[in-house]
Parts: C-alpha cells; structure tokens; sequence
C-alpha cells in the first residue's frame, strides 16, 4: 500500500493528466482518511465558510469544480446548501462524491478544455485543491465564468506554490480589467496545516 506522503507527492509531482489520474485513482479510497484526519487539510472548510458569507440563498445551484470524493459538497451540504453539482476527472474520486449523497449531478471531465455545460447555468463555482501543481491552472477561469450566471461567484483556492510558479496574479488582473469578474476577497490562510502549507482563497463575482 502507498504511504500518504508517496501518494501526495505523486499527485503534486505528475507530468501529464493520465499519471494524475492513476494517482487519483489509487489515493480515492484513503483520500479523506489521508487528508482530513492526517495531514490537516482545512482548505474546504475555509472556502466553504468564504462562499457561505457572500451567498445567502442555500438554493443556489452551485458547481464544485474538481470536487474530488466530496469533501467541499459535504462542507456546503452541513450549511444548508442543497443544488450541488460535482465536476472531476477522475472515475474513483467520482464515485466517493456519489456516495457522500450531496450532489445532485456529478459531471466527468477536464477543466482545462472545453467545459459541456450551459453558459450562465450557475450561481456560484466553487473549486478547492484544484488550482495546484501540475493541476489545472489561470487557463481554466475563461470556461468557469462563461458557466457562471452575471453577477454570480466564483470562489476557489490556489495552493501557494502553484501561485508564484503560474502567475495567478497577473491572470487574475488581466480578467479584472477585461470585466470578465472583479474581485470581492482575497487572503492568504493555512492549507495543509501538516506540512506547513498556505493557499491564497479568493471569492469573485463575474461581471453583469
Ligand atoms: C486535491 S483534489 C481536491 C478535491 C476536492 N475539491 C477537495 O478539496 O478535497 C484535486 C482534484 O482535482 C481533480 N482534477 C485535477 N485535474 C483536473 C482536470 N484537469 N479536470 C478536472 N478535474 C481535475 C482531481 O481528479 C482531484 O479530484
């Protein structure tokens, strides 16, 4: 069996998108053992707590992009949050989301092409975890506001490291001046308490 840190590293460390997904794949079942009881991993719960402060209708329908076994649909779900939606890659990670029994859809795909939903379909995007190493990076913004209604949210993390290495700040600004979305929040709080991680967690509005 793969120790937690192997795994982790494996899932930070792969080149291409079928490597990630074998990682995924391999880590679903133990994931939320890993993470949450193990490594400290408050990321959703701060997330969750930052869109809950800006979205006061628990009907809104929602899409967890990069939902993974759930953790976040579950977080929302405890405040009341009952239209959710998860979008993955990977099957395994797909298959623990089902069984959380919080979403109402799950979708299978990639966050980086072309994303097959409506166009203004959502209240809010929310996406924890997922803008990290070798992840999904600034590109996927374009396809996650075009599925966001005007004046929706759009709530997500970006792990510190993958925010220097892919420069978020200069992708963000330029979507900013564009119109695209204008920023509410922004700060800087813990990630994986274990090994001493931070993400900056960010809530958007897209633009009416
Ligand atoms: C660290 S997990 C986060 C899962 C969940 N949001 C959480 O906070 O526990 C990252 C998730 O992003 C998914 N992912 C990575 N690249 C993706 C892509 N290109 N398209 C869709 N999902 C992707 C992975 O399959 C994995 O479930």
């Amino acid at each position: 069996m793969t120790n937690r840190k192997e795994i982790h590293d494996r899932v930070l460390n792969a080149t291409s998108k079928e490597e990630l997904a074998a990682a995924y794949g391999e880590w679903a079942e133990k994931y939320d053992k890993d993470l949450i009881d193990e490594m400290g991993y408050v990321a959703p719960a701060i997330a969750g707590q930052l869109l809950q402060g800006y979205l006061k209708d628990q009907g809104a329908r929602i899409l967890d992009a990069g939902c993974g076994t759930g953790l976040v649909g579950t977080v929302l779900h405890q405040m009341g949050y009952h239209n959710l939606e998860g979008f993955d890659y990977s099957v395994q990670m797909l298959e623990k989301a089902k069984d959380k029994e919080v979403y109402s859809r799950l979708h299978q795909g990639d966050l980086t092409g072309s994303l097959d939903l409506p166009e203004n379909g959502y209240d809010a995007i929310i996406s924890v975890g997922t803008f990290t190493c070798g992840h999904v990076g600034p590109e996927a913004f374009a396809e996650l506001i075009r599925i966001t209604k005007p004046g929706g949210l759009l709530c997500f993390t970006v792990r510190d490291q993958a925010w220097e290495e892919d420069n978020y700040r200069s992708a963000m600004d330029r979507i900013e001046k564009s119109g695209a979305w204008k920023c509410l929040e922004e700060k800087t709080t813990a990630y994986i308490q274990q090994d001493g991680s931070n993400c900056n967690v960010c809530i958007y509005q897209k633009g009416v």
